[in-house]
C-alpha cells in the first residue's frame, strides 16, 4: 500500500509468530528463528507461539500443548534469548483475540477472500472450511499490532498476510480518524533463507504439510537423516553453473544453492564462485556438511530443552506476562478510541 495516512513515530518494535502445527523445518529455522535471533540484538523483540492460529485446522487438545512446549523449545534451542526477547503462547495473552474481533469489523470480506494461502488450505470445498481459516489473516494482524509491531521477520510465503496486517491498521486508522495510531508492519523478508523449497521439487516450498518426509530437513532430524535427505534431494543433470544467473530456470539447484548460501552466512555468489562447474556429486556432500554443522547445535541444544518442560513453562509463563504488559495500555487505547463502554 502507498497511499497511507499513518503518521506513526513511535518506537521501533518487532513482532513475528510461529504456529506449533508439527516440527519444524529447515524454512522455518532459516526463514524465521535466524532472523529473530539476529534482530534481538538490536530491537525490542516479541515472540509468540501463535497456539490459537493452530486451531485453524482440527488439533488434539494435548498435541496442541505438547507442540507449543516444541516451538517454545525451538525459539530458545536456534538462540532466542529469554533475557532479551520475550518468548510467549498467544492464547496466554487475551488481547490477540479482544483485537482480532475489532478488526473483523475493520476488515472487509473482499480483503480476506483474496488470500491465496485460504484458497490453498480450504481447497475446492470452501463453504466447509472454518470461519477461524477465514479469518486467520485477521487474527495475524492483531498479534502484530496489539504490540504496535513496526517489523515483522517472516519467510516470503507471509508477505500477503502482512499486506493485510497493513491495510487494517490503515483502514483502522482512517475510520477512527487517528492517522498516528497503528503504525504500518514492515516485513522483513530478505535475504537467502526467505523462499526455501522442498528438496523434492524445487517449484514448491519446504513445508510441514508435505506427506514426503524426504521434501524437508526436520530440526529434529538427527546427522545421518540430514546428510540422507541431501543426498537423495533431487536435482538436474547439469554441473552447477559458473554465473548465479545460469541457476535460473534451475529451481532445484537454485534451492540448494540457497540453501549452502543462507547456512553459510554467505551469498549464492560466493557458492557459485566455489562450486561453479561441480556436479552435485561433488556440491552435495559439502552442502550435506554445511546443514549437518549448522543444525547440529540447534537439534542439541532443542532436544536438552524438551527433556526439561518445567523450565520452557517458566519461560512461556514470564514471557506472557512482559507480553501482556506491553498489549495492555496498547487495548485500553484501541476501546476507547473505538467509544466502548468503560467501568468508573
Ligand atoms: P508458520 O508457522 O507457517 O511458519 C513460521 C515461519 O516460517 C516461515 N516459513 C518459511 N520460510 C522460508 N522457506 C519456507 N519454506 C518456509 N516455510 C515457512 C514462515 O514464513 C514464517 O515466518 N502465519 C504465520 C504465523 C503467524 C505470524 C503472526 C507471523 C501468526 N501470526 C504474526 C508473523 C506475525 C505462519 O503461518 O507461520
Amino acid at each position: 500500500m502507498t497511499d497511507t495516512t499513518s503518521t506513526y513515530s513511535g518506537p521501533e518494535l518487532v513482532f513475528s509468530g510461529v504456529q506449533p502445527t508439527g516440527n519444524l523445518h529447515l524454512g522455518n529455522y532459516l526463514g524465521a528463528l535466524v532472523k529473530f535471533v539476529r534482530l534481538q540484538e538490536t530491537h525490542n523483540c516479541v515472540f509468540s507461539v501463535v497456539d490459537l492460529h493452530a486451531m485453524t485446522i482440527p488439533q488434539e487438545p494435548g498435541a496442541l500443548k505438547a507442540n507449543t512446549r516444541q516451538i517454545a523449545a525451538a525459539f530458545l534451542a536456534a538462540g532466542v534469548d529469554p533475557d532479551k526477547a520475550v518468548i510467549f503462547a498467544q492464547s496466554a495473552v487475551p488481547a490477540h483475540v479482544e483485537l482480532c474481533w475489532y478488526f473483523n469489523c475493520v476488515a472487509r470480506m473482499g480483503w480476506l477472500e483474496r488470500m491465496t494461502q485460504f484458497k490453498e488450505k480450504a481447497g475446492k470445498d470452501k463453504e466447509r472450511a472454518s470461519v477461524g481459516l477465514f479469518d486467520y489473516p485477521v487474527l495475524q494482524a492483531a498479534d502484530i499490532l496489539a504490540y504496535k509491531a513496526t517489523h515483522v521477520p517472516v519467510g516470503e510465503d507471509q508477505k500477503q498476510h502482512l499486506e493485510l496486517s497493513r491495510d487494517i491498521a490503515d483502514r483502522f486508522n482512517r475510520e477512527y480518524d487517528v492517522p498516528d495510531f497503528f503504525p504500518q508492519p514492515e516485513p522483513l523478508i530478505q535475504g537467502p533463507g526467505a523462499r526455501i523449497m522442498s528438496l523434492k521439487d524445487g517449484t514448491k516450498k519446504m513445508s510441514k504439510s508435505d506427506p514426503s518426509d524426504l521434501s524437508r530437513i526436520n530440526l529434529t532430524d538427527d546427522a545421518d537423516t540430514m546428510a540422507r535427505k541431501i543426498k537423495k534431494a533431487k536435482t538436474d543433470p547439469e554441473p552447477l553453473p559458473d554465473t548465479v544467473d545460469g541457476l535460473k530456470g534451475r529451481p532445484e539447484a537454485e534451492n540448494l544453492v540457497g540453501i549452502y548460501a543462507a547456512l553459510a552466512n554467505c551469498t549464492s555468489e560466493d557458492v557459485i564462485n566455489q562450486f561453479g562447474g561441480q556436479g552435485f556429486g561433488a556440491f552435495k556432500p559439502a552442502l550435506a556438511e554445511v546443514v549437518v554443522e549448522g543444525l547440529s547445535p540447534v537439534t542439541k541444544s532443542f532436544n536438552e530443552w524438551l527433556a526439561d518442560p518445567t523450565a520452557i513453562d517458566a519461560v512461556l509463563a514470564a514471557g506472557a506476562e512482559k507480553a501482556s504488559a506491553i498489549a495492555q495500555p496498547v487495548m485500553e487505547e484501541v476501546r476507547d478510541i473505538i467509544g466502548l463502554w468503560k467501568k468508573g
